[in-house]
């Protein structure tokens, strides 16, 4: 009797290697060896033929890339919580199911949320810079004076998973937590957080603006100039969400002009190619990206797609199953 053909699989990223081996047991699996990003015409020339696709927010997946791996193509796989690579109508009309990573990476996340707020408002990168450089003339009684955070507002923009992961850890530094979502927290999650039923409204008493909402279309630009000139004086602006929630121009203008005391920024619209304009800022520290980029996590949310194809294969319905 034949045994049942192993289904082929396409790797677009290179994993960590404990997820790699587990995916290397249960697929016929291609992958792209030299871990670059790949253009839609080379995803669709090396997944050809594949019934699972591993990939991660740097490829994006439109309807042009889904239907010519359909339909032979069944499930994408992404490594990530955020899914606005992937054209999730095409996938539905295409029967396309798609898995992503959400909850493993909340820690990771919020972790590196924390590490930009503090470096921004406390001036980590010029700090820095002045150790490292040999600039250091000796303590200054003056000298890189930041923002405390004590008794200031701190204002989650998306209070999902990964936002009330940010507010547990910055309570504890004293600061006074607000939010806006499109719908209000069960009193259970807000724990006693602000609710402001509009993002103006939020925005208006945020002494450091977290932006932590998942990105989508309809909040693309959403920190513009005119919400950027709602902030209180010297606000601090951290982005661990995406990069074109933030309207560059806007941003930038008023860190230039100090209407905005600092940035902490882990994303950028049109990643890597960020607007050159943030590299000759001191009052910005960039991180790349980095916001679930742990050993832990990476393995974690490499499981969490592995575990849920599984599922999905022997008719059970994971967790991580968008559509
Ligand atoms: C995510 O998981 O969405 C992160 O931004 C990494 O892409």
């Amino acid at each position: 009797m034949d045994s049942p053909a192993i289904p082929r699989a396409y790797l677009c990223r290179r994993f960590t290697p404990a997820v790699e081996a587990a995916i290397h047991d249960r697929y016929d699996l291609r992958l792209n060896e030299d871990d670059s990003i790949l253009e839609a015409g080379q995803i669709i020339a090396n997944a050809r033929g594949a019934q699972v696709l591993f990939v991660s927010a740097t490829e994006t997946i439109s309807a042009e890339v889904l239907r010519a791996l359909s339909p032979t193509l069944k499930y994408v796989a992404t490594l990530s919580v955020g899914y606005d690579h992937i054209d999730m109508a095409a996938a539905r009309a295409l029967g396309i199911r798609i898995l992503h990573t959400p909850d493993v990476l909340s820690h990771a996340c919020a972790e590196i949320a924390i590490m930009l707020m503090l470096n921004a408002c406390r001036r980590g990168y010029e700090a820095d810079r002045m150790v490292r450089s040999g600039q250091w003339p000796g303590w200054g009684p003056t000298q890189l004076l930041g923002r405390g955070l004590t008794g200031r507002r701190l204002v989650i923009f998306g209070m999902g998973r990964i936002g009330r992961e940010i507010a547990a850890r910055a309570r504890p530094f004293g600061l006074e937590i607000h939010y806006h979502n499109r719908t209000r927290l069960s009193p259970e999650h807000e724990s006693g957080a602000v609710f402001h039923g509009t993002l103006d409204e939020a925005v208006k008493v945020a002494d450091i603006l977290m932006i932590a909402a998942p990105g989508s279309p309809e909040i693309k630009g959403a920190i513009n100039a005119s919400r950027i000139a709602l902030l209180p004086e010297n606000a601090v602006v951290v982005n661990i969400s995406r990069g074109d929630l933030v309207v560059d121009d806007a941003l930038i203008a008023a860190l230039v002009s100090r209407r905005v005391f600092a940035a902490g920024l882990d994303v950028f619209a049109n990643e890597p190619e960020i607007d050159q304009r943030y590299r000759t800022l001191d009052n910005v520290f960039l991180t790349p990206h980095i916001g679930s980029a742990t050993h832990e996590t990476r393995d974690a949310m490499g499981w969490l797609l592995i575990n849920g194809l599984d599922d999905v294969r022997h008719g059970r319905t994971p967790s991580n199953l968008l559509a």
